[in-house]
C-alpha cells in the first residue's frame, strides 16, 4: 500500500475538518500521546505507518524518531515529513525487536497498533524498555483481541473472514484469517487474485464474490467439518490457484488489555494505567452535536474541545481495560 491509511488522515493528507469524526479522534488521541509523554525531549514512535502519531507531535517535541521495519514505509513517512516541511522527525527502517539505539535514548516512546503486529511483542516490549531512560513513560494504543471475540466464552474457536481490495486495477484480494483464542493468535492468508483472469470463469467468479466480506464461525470443538467447504477447502484454493498472482501469510500473537499488562510487568515497566476505551467521550460529543445538527456550533472550538478530553483522558487513566495504556520505567 502506498498509504496505510488510504490518506484519510487528518492533517497529514486532509485538511482538519470539523465534521468528520474520525479528525475529533485524532485530535483527542494526539493530545493524549502528547500529555502522556509530558515534557519529553526525545521521542520514539514505534511502527509509524504514514508517519502517524509522530508528525501530528512534530511541534510538542524537540526530536522524533520513527522505526519501521519495511522500506516502503519509511519511504512514506519520510516524502510526508518533506511534504509538510517537518524537519524534527527523522524515519528509520528498523525493528522493534533489535533497535540499535544505546540504552535511555528517548525520554518516551509511543507505538500505535504496531507492538501487536511485531513477530514478537515481549521482544518488542523488551527493547522499549531498555531504550527508554529511567523514569520515561511509554503511551501505546493497541488493538485488543478479545474484542474479536464479544459473543464468545469458548477457547477453542476459529474464525474466518475475507475481505477485497482495491489496490490495484482488476485485483481481488482474498484474507483467511483463522483465529485462536488462546492464546491469542492469528494466522492470515492473503491471496492475490487476477480479476480479469477470473471473470472469465463465471461460476468461479460468482464463489468469489459471495465470499467476500462475509464473515463465517466455525466451532471446530463442536464440529471439525467446515460448513462451507468449497469455499474453504483446498480443493477450492487449488481451483483458484490458476488465477492467483501471488499469496503472502503471516501470524500475529494478539494481546489484551490483561496479557498486555503482563508483558509490560515482565519486561519491567511499572505504574501501568488504561485510558478510557478507545476516548469514548469524544464520540459521545460529536454524536450529540451530529444528530442534533449543532456541528457546525463546533467549527472554531471542535480541537479544543478534543484536545481537552484527549488531556483529560489521560488525567483519569485508571488500571483496567482499555486500549490505550501508559506505563513508565522505574526511575532508577
Ligand atoms: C497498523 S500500522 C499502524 C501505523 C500507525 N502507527 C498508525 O496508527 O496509523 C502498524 C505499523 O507497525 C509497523 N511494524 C510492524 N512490525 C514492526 C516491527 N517489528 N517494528 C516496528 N514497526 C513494526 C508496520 O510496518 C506499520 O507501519
Amino acid at each position: 500500500m502506498e498509504s496505510q491509511s488510504g490518506e484519510c488522515l487528518a492533517v497529514l493528507y486532509q485538511p482538519l475538518d470539523h465534521t468528520r469524526r474520525t479528525h475529533w479522534h485524532d485530535v483527542a488521541i494526539v493530545s493524549a500521546f502528547a500529555r502522556a509523554m509530558g515534557d519529553a525531549g526525545s521521542v520514539l514512535d514505534v511502527g509509524p505507518g504514514d508517519g502517524w502519531p509522530s508528525l501530528r507531535m512534530a511541534d510538542r517535541f524537540s526530536r522524533i524518531v520513527g522505526i519501521d521495519p519495511s522500506p516502503k514505509r519509511v519511504r512514506v513517512q519520510r516524502e510526508n515529513a518533506a511534504r509538510l516541511g517537518i524537519l524534527n522527525v527523522e524515519f528509520l527502517v528498523m525493528d522493534a525487536e533489535a533497535m540499535s539505539f544505546g540504552d535511555a535514548s528517548f525520554d518516551g516512546v509511543c507505538a500505535a497498533s504496531s507492538i501487536e503486529q511485531c513477530d514478537d511483542p515481549a521482544a518488542a516490549l523488551a527493547q522499549v524498555h531498555r531504550v527508554l531512560r529511567p523514569g520515561g513513560t511509554l503511551a501505546m494504543v493497541f488493538e485488543d483481541y478479545s474484542e474479536y471475540f464479544p459473543e464468545s466464552d469458548g477457547d477453542e474457536e476459529v474464525w474466518v473472514e475475507r475481505a477485497r481490495s482495491t489496490d490495484g486495477p482488476g485485483e481481488h484480494v482474498l484474507f483467511y484469517q483463522l483465529r485462536t483464542k488462546s492464546p491469542g493468535r492469528e494466522v492470515r492468508y492473503g491471496i492475490v487474485i487476477d480479476g480479469v483472469r477470473l471473470a472469465g470463469d463465471r461460476e468461479l467468479s460468482e464463489v468469489v464474490d459471495a465470499m467476500v466480506g462475509t464473515p463465517v464461525s466455525l466451532d471446530l470443538q463442536a464440529d471439525s467439518a467446515p460448513k462451507r467447504p468449497d469455499e474453504l477447502s483446498i480443493p477450492f484454493l487449488e481451483t483458484l490457484a490458476p488465477h492467483v498472482v501471488s499469496a503472502a501469510c503471516y501470524e500475529l500473537n494478539h494481546v489484551t488489555s490483561r496479557t498486555l499488562d503482563e508483558l509490560l510487568r515482565s519486561v519491567g515497566f511499572s505504574e501501568i494505567r488504561h485510558l478510557n476505551h478507545r476516548i469514548p467521550l469524544v464520540h459521545e460529543a460529536f454524536d450529540a452535536a451530529e444528530s442534533e445538527g449543532r456541528l457546525d456550533e463546533y467549527a472554531s472550538t471542535f480541537v479544543q474541545v478534543c484536545e481537552e478530553i484527549g488531556v483529560r483522558a489521560v488525567d483519569d487513566a485508571t488500571s483496567g481495560q482499555g486500549s490505550f495504556v501508559i506505563a513508565q520505567k522505574p526511575p532508577r
